[in-house]
């Protein structure tokens, strides 16, 4: 059964359809620029180009940079402040006539991974999915359950938001050196271990690929590991949700 699934991020948003069975792409991956201003209208407007572009139809599966109950956003950190209290799920049918099932995009990604990914191998006990990118999204699952909206990219860590003190993207802005980077990213890693103590962090999002550059410098007890799907994850994840949720 090929679904599409669709990743909507701070900088692209992303479409494939899926064999939610395998977890492969049937069709080509689409990646259109997120809009400036992301405004709900602007980003409806290119999911229902990708609907189109793929000559797609069907129930579509999304995930939101926000924290999503029934399908509305209830905050909006690195998009537009007008998706605060907006209807995703409403935006998404009436731009394509299709049926849309949404979720964190953290969460998406996390599902695709614990199911199709490395997370596979640890289906028992607590795993902590991280999406390193334009903010710091998370995933948290207890015997491979996931508790949705966990927003850990939030979490205070002397005073300042984790994804503010070591997402990729302050990484960029400030130029940092990986040495340099780590060394933020390991004191938040640090703050989830003494909180959560899980058995396992699977790092996702871009920096996924760099593991190599930059897991010498982070010493935590917990074993980290990279994602697998890369940045695919947060398409199959949706698409899957989208089967469970909607069929
Ligand atoms: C948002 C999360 C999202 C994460 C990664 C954070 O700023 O609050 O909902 O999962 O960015 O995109």
């Amino acid at each position: 059964m090929a679904i599409l699934g669709i990743d909507i991020g701070g900088s692209g948003i992303k479409g494939a359809t899926v064999d939610v069975n395998t977890g492969e792409l049937v069709s080509d991956r689409i990646r259109i620029p997120t809009p400036r201003p992301s405004k709900p209208k602007h980003v409806g407007s290119v999911v229902a180009e990708i609907v189109k572009r793929l000559n797609y139809q069907g129930i579509i599966g999304a995930g939101f940079p926000a924290v999503i109950k029934k399908g509305i956003s209830y905050s909006a950190a690195n998009v537009h402040k007008d998706w605060k209290g907006f209807n995703v799920e409403g935006l998404i049918h009436k731009a394509t006539g299709c049926n849309a099932y949404v979720l964190n995009d953290a969460d998406a990604a996390g599902l695709a991974e614990m199911r199709f990914g490395i997370g596979k191998e640890q289906s028992k006990g607590t795993v902590l999915f991280l999406t390193i990118g334009t903010g710091i999204g998370s995933a948290f699952f207890v015997n491979g359950q996931l508790m949705p909206n966990s927003e850990l990219g939030h979490l205070k860590i002397r005073g300042k938001d984790a994804e503010h003190r070591a997402s990729d993207a302050v990484r960029q802005i400030k130029d940092l050196s990986w040495k340099e980077w780590s060394k933020k990213f390991a004191e938040v890693l640090k703050t989830y271990e003494a909180l959560f103590n899980p058995d396992l962090i699977i790092l996702g999002g871009g920096i996924s690929k760099k593991f190599d550059k930059y897991s010498k410098f982070i010493d935590i007890k917990t074993k980290i590991v990279p994602a697998r799907l890369e940045n695919l994850a947060g398409i199959i994840g949706a698409a899957m949700a989208a089967v469970e949720n909607l069929e």
